[in-house]
């Protein structure tokens, strides 16, 4: 039965990257007040200027009036069924440039309701989500000011892929960086900066790298604190992309097409810059034995850095009224339209210069044989 293909990656993977404090799964929710806020930047009335390929820009285009309270306005976006929303893309050039990039997604992503499934409950409280935004939004920030090129990967690109935020049965956060930015975030580490102005922690354990929610209460034995995220540094080339993980089991060497252009992706709240082919990295990263994702819980928790007894796993399809999911659809000219769903209510639509693959809707992602 396909039942039992829902999301998850195949054990192998669990434990290899679990183990390593790699990317599994994150999870995500819903948001709450002030963090929202805090994402939203400024509320102000942006008008909406970019090309959009959708066939309905209405709701796109009208500026949101002064003062009108956001929550309202999207509110009411999103209750227009007959007119899905389909968002502009943010370029990645936005992404510490323009204050305003999140407003619109950050919108309506504080229309939707919190659930948490009883088939594959949510790994996280609402308020360890606020957290997790939390911390995000502080390295996001620090990136933008210690000029780091970045991009989510393993776990989170997974979430962002499938669900355009995390994994609502994942716990942490995963995501590389340019090997340049190891020596700067150590420099920075040590001379407190990251800490003071930012709230965040690096530490290396075991050949890994971390960044943490300094504020945090240490998770013993170890020399970090929960939210947290694994980091990873590339390498590129004028030919290739690899990463440099110590680890065999993480190792992958890409072409720089699969990568780059770097596309926004949405991430719960935010635009995170992803590669612009996901899923062929994805399937470039997840090799043997990791050929299919499956919904299902992570076998280790990261909150508390030990693994987890009866992993809970289901069918995506169980899922679907609970938490939302992307559907995609391959556009006559090429490249795709994203639509993400709760249910069988549509969300909203982005579309994607991106490869459209046969096996990647929901509820099943089977992985490229690369
Ligand atoms: C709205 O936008 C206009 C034009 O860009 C600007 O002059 C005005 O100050 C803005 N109002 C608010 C409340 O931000
Ligand atoms: C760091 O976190 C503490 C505790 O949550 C908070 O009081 C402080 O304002 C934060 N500092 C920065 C720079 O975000
Ligand atoms: C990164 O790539 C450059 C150019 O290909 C290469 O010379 C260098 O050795 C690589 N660094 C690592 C750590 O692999």
């Amino acid at each position: 039965m396909e039942t039992f293909e829902g999301m998850k990656l195949l054990r192998a993977y669990l434990f290899g990257l679990v183990f390593l404090g790699l990317p599994s799964y994150l999870l995500y929710l819903q948001l709450s007040g002030n963090i929202y806020g805090r994402f939203a930047l400024a509320i102000s009335n942006v008008t909406h200027t970019g090309q959009i390929a959708a066939p309905d820009q209405t709701l796109v285009t009208s500026p949101i009036p002064a003062k009108t309270p956001l929550v309202a306005t999207a509110t009411a976006a999103a209750n227009k069924k007959s007119a899905p929303k389909c968002l502009r893309v943010p370029s990645v050039d936005e992404l510490c440039t323009n204050p305003h990039i999140n407003d619109e997604l950050s919108g309506i992503y504080s229309t939707f309701q919190w659930k948490s499934s009883e088939h594959l409950p949510r790994m996280l409280t609402e308020d360890q989500t606020q957290m997790m935004h939390e911390f995000l939004h502080s390295v996001m920030r620090a990136f933008c000011d210690l000029k780091i090129e970045w991009m989510i990967y393993y776990g989170s690109l997974l979430g962002a892929y499938i669900t355009h935020d995390a994994l609502p049965w994942d716990d942490d956060l995963d995501l590389i960086l340019e090997e340049r930015a190891l020596r700067i975030l150590a420099v920075e580490h040590k001379n407190g900066m990251l800490s003071a102005r930012y709230n965040i922690s690096y530490v290396i354990t075991g050949g890994l790298h971390k960044l943490y929610w300094s504020p945090g209460k240490k998770i013993k034995p170890y020399s970090w604190a929960w939210p947290f995220m694994d980091i990873i540094a590339y390498n590129k080339s004028k030919e290739s992309f690899s990463n440099l993980d110590i680890y065999r089991i993480h190792r992958f060497k890409a072409q720089l097409d699969w990568v780059y252009p770097l596309h926004m992706r949405p991430f719960g709240p935010v635009w995170v810059p992803a590669p612009r082919d996901p899923w062929r990295m994805m399937g470039l990263t997840y090799k043997k034995g990791m050929r299919e994702f499956v919904c299902s819980e992570p076998h280790y928790d990261h909150i508390r850095e030990r693994g987890r007894k009866g992993a809970k796993k289901n069918s995506c399809k169980d899922l679907h009224g609970d938490y939302r999911f992307v559907y995609r659809e391959p556009k006559s000219d090429g490249g795709l339209i994203e639509t993400l769903k709760l249910g069988d209510e549509t969300l909203y639509s982005i579309e994607y210069d991106e490869p459209f693959y046969e096996d990647v809707n929901p509820y099943k992602w089977k992985m490229m044989p690369f």
